[in-house]
């Protein structure tokens, strides 16, 4: 049987040999993977979740994705998650990686202490469909609400709208958004209630609000405005932790309060 001290001397020989000649290294590691599959009965049945361990020979230069595809190819088909572009673009494989919140095609295992049990779980406060898969419907009712599309006033341009830099520095972070949810389902106030919009959907919002092109800021501020809004926010960072494109998620949302505090965007 395995045990963690040898497992541990095993990666630090790898990572040695790796950089001694150059060849890529291969070290075990385990996944505590939580399963949950409301559709089936008996002990696993019914909604009960519950861990389950698999060990898997990995390269030093996989991340979690390729991982768990190994599992679901060669150990367990029924492991269930959600994945598509693998290269941090789509947003489609937030998960919680040892406690926090990351994409598992942009988490390396070896960055991830692979000498102990790497736990996943999903994403938090949005209901569990299957294993890693979460119900993302609530979050993106949220995002539709605050209208994420241009409003622009007038008649229709016989040229493209023009912006200065300076004009588009203002709201260029927030471009950067893939809905992931790894921001608003890292939220202490979005996991207890039911009704804050989420950091997500005011980044998106965002957006929109500072984008000088654009002219329904305020119909989007008076929404944010409302009682599921920014101010539900209580600066807690863990947005801005977990956001996989490095977006200031909270300085956005105090941008957001702001505008409305001031009266100017
Ligand atoms: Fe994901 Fe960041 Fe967008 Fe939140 S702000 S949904 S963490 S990309
Ligand atoms: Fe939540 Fe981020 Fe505010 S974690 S409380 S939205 S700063
Ligand atoms: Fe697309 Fe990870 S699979 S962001």
């Amino acid at each position: 049987m395995r045990t963690a001290p040898a497992k541990g001397a095993a990666t630090r020989d790898a990572a040695a040999k790796e950089a001694a000649t150059g060849e890529v290294a291969t070290f075990e590691v385990v996944l505590k993977i939580r399963r949950n599959n409301p559709e089936a009965s008996g002990e696993h049945g019914a909604g009960a979740g519950y861990w389950q361990e698999f060990t898997v020979t990995v390269h030093s230069t996989e991340r979690v994705l390729d991982a768990l595809h190994t599992i679901k190819w060669e150990q367990d088909g029924s492991l269930t998650f959600r994945r598509s572009c693998a290269h941090g673009v789509c947003g489609s494989d937030a998960m919680r990686i040892n406690g926090r919140n990351r994409l598992a095609c942009k988490a390396l295992i070896k960055d991830l202490n692979p000498t102990r049990p790497i736990t996943i779980e999903p994403i938090q406060g949005l209901p569990v469909l299957k294993d890693l898969i979460v119900d993302m419907e609530p979050f993106f009712a949220s995002y539709r609400e605050i209208m994420p599309f241009l409003m622009p006033s007038g008649d229709v341009p016989k040229r493209e709208r023009l912006q200065s830099p300076e004009q588009r520095e203002r709201f260029e972070d927030t471009t950067k958004c893939i809905l992931c949810a790894a921001c608003t389902t890292s939220c202490p106030v979005f996991w207890t209630d039911g009704q804050y919009f989420g950091p997500a959907a005011i980044v998106n919002a965002h957006r929109f609000i500072f984008d000088s092109r654009d002219d329904a800021a305020w119909e989007r501020l008076e929404i944010l405005n409302d009682k599921a809004g920014v101010w539900k926010c209580r600066t807690t960072f863990n947005c801005t932790d977990a956001c996989p494109r490095g977006i200031q998620v909270t300085e956005a949302i105090s941008q957001v309060k702001r505008a409305l505090n001031t009266g100017r965007i």
